[in-house]
């Protein structure tokens, strides 16, 4: 048994490597626990077969978060960030973010984008803090109980001022 299974809170280090279609079923596990409207298996198995950046975050050989990101024409899209519950608040949501971030940096991008809900304030902070700034609303983009909820457009500037 790996030291982050024994105590991950109090050592949150950030184990990445690629995500396989065979981690699909144990990132939906994740996934479907953390969104009311999650992605489907399928949305994964496309990230991974058309080569988006896919990476999980191992901890002691489970699956304890994942982030997804597409670059490319100068841009890249943040398109999912997500820890595992029983992981979260620990540093790791940032330190992932901070890799993407790097990642899209090494590739000269100029420009990460990401969609969030506004009643995601969790998230929103953590984009906030890293540097990202609203830019735009899309209306009624996403499903939510009831009806559509908007989703809030951030954009962070990496390159070139
Ligand atoms: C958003 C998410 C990825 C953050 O990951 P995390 O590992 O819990 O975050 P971290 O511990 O690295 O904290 C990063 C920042 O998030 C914010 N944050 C974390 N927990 C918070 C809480 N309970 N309340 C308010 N803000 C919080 C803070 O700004 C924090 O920065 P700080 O530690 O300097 O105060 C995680 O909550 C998650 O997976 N949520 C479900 C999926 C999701 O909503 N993904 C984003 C979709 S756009």
């Amino acid at each position: 048994m790996s030291a982050e299974l024994k105590d991950p809170h109090t050592e949150p280090s950030l184990r990445l490597r690629p995500m396989s279609l065979s981690d699909v079923p144990d990132v939906i596990a994740v996934e479907r626990a953390s969104y009311a409207f999650p992605w489907s298996e399928g949305v994964f198995r496309d990230c991974i077969r058309v080569g988006y950046l896919c990476r999980v975050i191992d901890v002691g050989g489970t699956v304890g978060g994942y982030g997804i990101m597409s670059y490319g024409a100068g841009e890249a899209h943040i398109l999912n960030v997500c820890i595992r519950e029983d992981l979260r608040g620990h540093g790791l949501g940032r330190k992932l973010m901070h890799f993407l971030l790097d990642r899209a940096r090494v590739a000269q991008m100029q420009d990460v984008f990401l969609e969030v809900r506004p009643s995601n304030p969790t998230a929103i902070a953590l984009y906030v803090s890293l540097g990202f700034a609203q830019i735009g609303i899309r209306k009624a983009y996403y499903q939510a109980t009831g009806g559509r909820e908007d989703a809030l457009v951030y954009k962070l500037v990496l390159a070139g001022g």
